[in-house]
């Protein structure tokens, strides 16, 4: 078996097997599972999770690979893109629906594009004409040079005068139109309109041989360069023309072969601010929802075991049977566990500093394989003082902390973000607090950074809204105890579902930080232990 440093551990983040020389390992080691099956389905729109869970590693494996007879194509949103949607707002004093317009047009270009390039070239584009004519005109726009690149889209619309001629004139040419069409600078929803309907009709003329799905990635980072709500108005038009494409065009293209769909690729609570109708069926029906959850009980059983497991195993020379990998490499009982178990239960002891994400334990396997090349712990297995080294608990914390950074990255400023952690300054190491505790640091933390509300964010607003905010963010849970039973932590990721996709904190009750999260709030002289 390989040692320990030399293992390949692959990406934490799945964006890194995008890249072609990625691509054979990730084939290998990733796990196609019922989300995998259910991202086929034509109702769904959106393939929502927790970060970390797996998003762009779904799409990204369906960009590389048919699933189903499923093709997908990944696009990224970029900052570049934001700053022209608002430029192009500015100029055009643009609303709602024409952000959706918009998204619409550069939907219908790019799918249009990955449809032409994956089903065939010439031959395809002379026997759906229609096609055959949008492509002319997309040619004859970029100079034959378009990357299928959100940027180079956005740039159609921008021009969306000279772009609607053009459309125009190879439909004219074609003898698709008779009259000659007038467009105006002034009037962009009329131009955008008429381009939105030319893909429509060349869409609905072609047969494709296998469904096609364009997956958009990347809205759950805002560019700190670009305001909130700019950004909220942007992301609600793209979620509203997915929605309308999906629903009210694509399902009425009669007769035989794949379909055709856009797919969002979006965090719960990014989800719920997106302010789609029924948002609850939506999530339920039209949803891919990413879930790793797994009693520790069943552990071995868990896909999240699984992709762990089978990442160490399809890298052996010899090959093995399911778990023998994990408990070669980790051949130890993780402390205080109640159920019993026949093999190690090592992997019991990663899902409690996890938030049961593939990225939290593929980071831990990293930083433990870091620590074990500079010598600390054994070569050919992982060992449990590195585990239960104070080196491994600070790295893996200041990663837990990166990724609540990034997320809050979407509503917040640094600033802001910082501010978050003074609040635990203020908590003096307290990890554990009752409800009164809790409201004595949050009267001396708002102390601390002002008594104005003025230019405060949100989760400031009072002290209730504040401990939604933590436990939002999973820093912290609150525990229940039944009566007569022991207590029992509430975590929002372990509450969240379809039904439930904003879970509430409850009053009254005690308050536990995220083990996890405990170096780097430098908290831990009131560490208890309750899991
Ligand atoms: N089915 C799977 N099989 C194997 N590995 C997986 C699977 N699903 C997710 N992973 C791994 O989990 C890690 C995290 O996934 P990914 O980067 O896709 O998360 P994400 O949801 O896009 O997060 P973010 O919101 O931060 O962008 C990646 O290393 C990815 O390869
Ligand atoms: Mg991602």
């Amino acid at each position: 078996m390989k040692t320990v440093p030399e293992l390949v551990l692959g990406f934490p983040d799945a964006e890194n097997y995008k890249r072609r020389e990625n691509r054979d390992l990730f084939n290998l080691v990733f796990i196609r599972n019922r989300h995998l099956d259910r991202l086929c389905e034509p109702a769904i729109s959106f393939l929502v999770g927790e970060k970390g869970t797996g998003k762009t590693a779904y799409a990204v494996y369906m960009t590389n690979n048919d699933h189903k007879e499923t093709r997908g194509s990944l696009r990224y949103i970029r900052e570049t893109d934001y700053q022209k949607f608002i430029t192009l707002k500015r100029e055009r004093h643009l609303q709602l629906s024409d952000y959706t317009s918009i998204w619409k047009v550069i939907i219908y270009l790019l799918l249009s594009q990955h449809v032409v390039e994956t089903e065939g070239g010439p031959e395809f584009l002379q026997r759906f004409t229609r096609m055959g004519d949008v492509q002319e005109a997309i040619d004859e726009y970029y100079n034959r040079a378009f990357s299928p690149e959100i940027l180079q889209a956005l740039e159609l619309v921008q021009e969306s005068k000279v772009a609607a001629e053009l459309f125009a004139k190879h439909a004219k040419v074609a003898g698709e139109q008779k009259e000659a069409l007038k467009f105006s600078e002034s009037r962009f929803q009329t131009n955008l309109f008429y381009i939105q309907r030319q893909f429509e009709d060349a869409l609905r003329q072609v047969r494709c041989t296998r469904s096609h799905i364009l997956f958009i990635d990347g809205i759950d980072i805002r560019p700190a360069s670009i305001p909130y709500p700019d950004y909220l108005e942007c992301i609600k038009g793209l979620a509203n023309a997915v929605w309308e494409i999906n629903n009210d065009f694509f399902p009425t293209i009669k007769g035989g072969g794949g379909r055709l769909r856009a797919v969002l690729l979006v965090r719960p609570d990014i989800f719920a601010s997106l302010g789609l109708q029924n948002q609850n069926t939506k999530s339920r029906d039209n949803s891919v929802f990413l879930d790793w959850r797994v009693d520790y009980l069943h552990h071995r059983g868990s896909e999240l075991f699984r992709v762990i497991d089978r990442l160490l195993a399809t890298q052996q020379e010899e090959p093995m049977a399911d778990g023998d990998a994990w408990d070669h490499y980790f051949p130890w009982d993780a402390s205080n566990v109640r159920e019993q178990f026949d093999r190690p239960s090592s992997f019991v002891a990663f899902l409690r500093w996890s938030y049961y994400r593939p990225r939290d334990i593929l980071t831990m396997l990293a930083i433990l394989q870091d620590l074990q090349r500079q010598g600390i712990g054994r070569e050919d297995t992982f060992t449990f003082e590195a585990f239960d080294s104070a080196s491994f608990k600070r790295q893996y914390a200041d990663y837990l902390l990166g990724e609540i950074k990034d997320q809050l990255a979407f509503y917040y400023r640094v600033e802001e973000y910082e501010l978050l952690l003074k609040f635990f300054e203020v908590a003096n190491g307290k990890g554990r607090f009752t409800h009164n505790e809790y409201l004595d640091i949050y009267a001396k933390f708002r102390q601390l950074v002002g008594k104005s509300d003025e230019d405060l964010p949100d989760f400031l607003r009072s002290s209730n809204v504040f401990l939604q905010f933590l436990y939002d963010l999973n820093i912290i849970c609150y525990i229940e105890t039944p009566k007569d039973e022991r207590p029992y932590p509430r975590w929002c990721f372990r509450e969240r579902s379809y039904a439930n996709i904003s879970p509430k904190v409850k009053d009254g009750v005690e308050y536990q930080v995220f083990y996890g999260l405990y170096k780097a709030l430098n908290l831990g002289r009131e560490f208890t232990g309750v899991d």
